[in-house]
């Protein structure tokens, strides 16, 4: 089984969740894109739901699938978000953002009943950190900004290099004008203690740790489907 596919089948079953009347956040990143095509189908075929998008690329793709979309603003409680994660542990704790869409991600997710994520069982890990962790900070004084940030995370256990994210070259910048710092700490020993420093920081608009948020995974892999559910 490729990544592809195993992303395709974690997607299939999370729209097994979906029903009739609901309210959905619309995830970003690869295999949320595949949730979103399996939910267009469903929509073509009648069924009947109002989606959020949590970035401008799922905005475009749920349009061109005529996938009834609404705003936060009309709809504050939604009834299940599906997102993609980069990292998973086994308490459902996650690292997100690196599609660069966190941000709205987490505002999408905390403001539904239900977080469903998808993925392919490589990203599960048993301590999170493996991949560098995404920080949306304002550009205004973004080097005091990633002082700061270097010595919150030092105090929380953990040390790496920060970089300024570049795509193709150009400075990324987010659906909501920001920049991102992806910070390779290897690992993040209290990530709970992380999360509480960084978001003290002025000039972090929001981190890439989503914790307490998602309620169940769904895994693609070789082995075929393989669901976790938050103990607590
Ligand atoms: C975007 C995200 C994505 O969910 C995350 O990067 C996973 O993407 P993919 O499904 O393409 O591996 O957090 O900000």
């Amino acid at each position: 089984m490729t990544p592809d596919e195993a992303k395709e089948a974690a997607a299939r079953e999370a729209l097994k969740h979906v029903r009739d009347g609901m309210k959905l956040g619309l995830g970003t990143g690869s295999t949320a894109a595949k949730f979103v095509a399996g939910l267009g189908e469903m929509v073509a075929q009648g069924l009947n739901v109002v989606c959020v998008p949590t970035s401008e690329a799922t905005r475009k793709q749920a349009e061109s699938l005529n996938i009834p979309l609404t705003r936060l603003d009309e709809e504050p409680i939604l009834d299940l978000t599906v997102d993609g994660a980069d990292e998973l542990d086994s308490d459902l704790s996650l690292i997100k953002g690196g599609g660069g869409a966190l941000l709205r991600e987490k505002i999408v997710a905390s403001s539904s009943r239900q977080m469903i994520v998808i993925a392919d069982d490589t990203k599960k890990v048993d301590t999170l950190g493996k991949f560098a962790l995404p920080i949306e900070v304002v550009p205004f004084g973004v080097k005091s900004t990633a002082m700061k940030i270097e010595h919150a995370s030092r105090w929380a256990g953990c040390e790496g290099p920060l970089a300024l994210r570049i795509r193709d070259g150009e400075l990324f910048v987010t659906d909501n004008g920001n920049v991102i710092i992806d910070c390779a700490f290897g690992q993040i020993p209290d990530a709970q203690k992380l999360a509480s420093a960084l978001s003290t920081i002025p000039g972090v608009v929001d981190h890439g740790l989503f914790l307490d948020m998602a309620s169940l995974a769904i895994l693609g892999g070789p082995n075929g489907i393989e669901i976790i559910e938050r103990k607590r």
